[in-house]
Order: C-alpha cells, then sequence, then structure tokens
C-alpha cells in the first residue's frame, strides 16, 4: 500500500487534521488552533481513515496539536443542547436507545485504538493543554514527548462523565491503577514534569527543545529491522493479559516467523 492516504486536503481541513509524511514517518497534526484543537467526531473520522490507510512503510507516527497546544479536549459545543441539531451533538443522541449510543461512541473510539496497530510506533508531542479527549489521545500513543510545562488533565470525571476514549487502559498501565484513580477522580492538572517522574512521559523537554527531542527518539526507532520492532511492539502489549506460559508460546511463535523472515524462507 502506498504510504500517501486518500484523504483530499479539503477532506483534511474539513476534519481539522493535517498530514505530512516524510519518509517512514507520518506526522498528523491537529489543526483547529481557534479553538485549542477541540475534537469533534469528523476530526475523528478523518484520523481512523488516516491511519486505515497510512501505507505498510510508515514506522513512527507522531501526532501533534498546531498552535503550541495538544488538544481541549472534546468540542464543549457537543455538549450544548442549543446546538442539538449539530453533527455529533451528544444531547441529541439521547433520544437513541442505549445500543445506538454504544455503537456510535465505539466508532468514535476508532481512531483512538487505531494507534496502538503493532504495523507502527506512535508518538504523541505534547505542549500546551492536553485535556479530556487529549489527554486520552496521547495516552493511546506509544510513546510521549512532552513539554516541562504541558498541562493534561482528565476533566471527564469533573463534567459528570467518565473518559470513555479508549484512554483508561494505557493510563492504568503507565502509572499504576491508584494515582491514575488519583488523577481521574480528582480531574486535577499534571504537569510535564510530573509526567515523566510518574512514567506518563517517556521525554521531557523544554517546549523548544520538543522537534530536536522527536527527531532522536525517530532516529532511535528506526534504526532497527521493521518486522522485528513490529513484531516485539506486539509482544509487549499483549504481555499483561497473557500467563507466562502463553507469553513464551506467543515468544517462539513470533521468533520463529523473525527466523523465516531473515533466512528468507
Ligand atoms: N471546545 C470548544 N471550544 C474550545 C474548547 C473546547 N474544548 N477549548 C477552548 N475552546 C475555545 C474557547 O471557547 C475560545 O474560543 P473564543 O476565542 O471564541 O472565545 C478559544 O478556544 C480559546 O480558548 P481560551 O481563551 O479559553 O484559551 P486559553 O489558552 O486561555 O485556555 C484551555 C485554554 C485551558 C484549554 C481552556 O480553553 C479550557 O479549559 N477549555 C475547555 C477544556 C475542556 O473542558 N474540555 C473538555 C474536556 S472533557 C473531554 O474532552 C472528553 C469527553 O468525552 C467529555
Amino acid at each position: 500500500m502506498s504510504t500517501i492516504a486518500t484523504m483530499t486536503a479539503d477532506e483534511l481541513a474539513h476534519a481539522g487534521l493535517r498530514l505530512s509524511v516524510d519518509g517512514v514517518v507520518a506526522t498528523i497534526t491537529l489543526d483547529r488552533p481557534a479553538v485549542r484543537n477541540a475534537q469533534v467526531p469528523r476530526l475523528w473520522a478523518g484520523m481512523a481513515r488516516i491511519l486505515r490507510e497510512l501505507g505498510d512503510d510508515v514506522r513512527v507516527v507522531v501526532v501533534r496539536g498546531a498552535g503550541g497546544t495538544f488538544s481541549a479536549g472534546l468540542d464543549l459545543s457537543l455538549l450544548d443542547p442549543a446546538q442539538a441539531e449539530e453533527e455529533g451533538n451528544f444531547i441529541a443522541t439521547l433520544a437513541s436507545s442505549d445500543q445506538e449510543i454504544i455503537d456510535q461512541i465505539a466508532i468514535y473510539q476508532e481512531p483512538f485504538a487505531l494507534l496502538s496497530d503493532p504495523r507502527f510506533i506512535t508518538v504523541a508531542v505534547v505542549e500546551g493543554h492536553a485535556i479530556g479527549a487529549g489527554f486520552q489521545l496521547a495516552l493511546c500513543c506509544d510513546l510521549r514527548i512532552v513539554a516541562d510545562d504541558a498541562r493534561f488533565c482528565m476533566k471527564e470525571p469533573a463534567l459528570g462523565l467518565v473518559p470513555d476514549l479508549v484512554g483508561t487502559k494505557p493510563l492504568v498501565a503507565a502509572v499504576g491503577y491508584a494515582r491514575a484513580l488519583e488523577i481521574c477522580a480528582s480531574a486535577r492538572v499534571v504537569s510535564g514534569a510530573e509526567a515523566g517522574e510518574i512514567g506518563l512521559a517517556q521525554v521531557v523537554a523544554p517546549a523548544a527543545e520538543l522537534d530536536g527531542a522527536l527527531a532522536a527518539m525517530v532516529e532511535a526507532l528506526t534504526a532497527h529491522p521493521h518486522g522485528a520492532v513490529s513484531a516485539t511492539k506486539a509482544l509487549l502489549q499483549d504481555a499483561p493479559a497473557r500467563s507466562l506460559d502463553d507469553q513464551r508460546l506467543a515468544e517462539r511463535t513470533a521468533q520463529v516467523k523473525r527466523f523465516r523472515a531473515l533466512a528468507g524462507r
């Protein structure tokens, strides 16, 4: 498959996204800076389409926000009853059955889940705010490069909601159950510096140095054979859910594929 996604420039702009592909690195930029990159269903649909259409030669997918902030989360107009007829308005969906709403949220969750595809490694570059759906988007990436003054906040409980965009599992994996609960239940701000200390961020740097840190990370992530890195990502992802014996079997099975790939048979 080609590395060039099929979305037109107009479709990308309508979704509030920018896409660039440079060699084996694709960069998806949330591009609604006037509303601090707030997220709407058409943005999620666009992101899902990009991630599905990226070619097999893409090794790293970078997710970042335009205008010095990552994302202010859900576009709050979607919770405004006065705009109930607008695309994806959550109040309007309440006329549907529970199952229909559950099915709709499953569609919204797709791009968040696709970020864990073992074909590539996903890296969130976070500066400014990562609130609610923005925090979850960063969590769904494999790795986070974070400005020391970035501000994460899981705002959903403060709004009477739960985080439902695939962020709860990676949050628990990153910081453990107790810290995850404390962060979510209090809806407090976690600084970039703290994110580094508690294992939420893999790299913390001043905002001006994020691009340099990203370049170094990309170089390291792409230095070794793609097939070995993808298969290792898959092994590590599935390890927590497997018994030791099942994980040993998965390692052996994956290694046979690597042997054959290396030997060309
Ligand atoms: N939705 C829609 N518009 C938003 C927005 C959002 N989430 N966040 C910011 N904006 C808009 C503001 O209304 C403002 O618009 P105008 O210029 O027309 O007034 C513009 O973006 C700039 O915002 P600020 O002036 O507030 O910018 P700031 O830099 O001073 O503050 C901010 C930035 C801290 C992100 C602040 O805007 C803010 O707190 N935004 C709301 C964050 C929020 O509550 N998000 C929802 C979280 S819950 C979720 O995401 C998941 C879920 O499922 C519910």
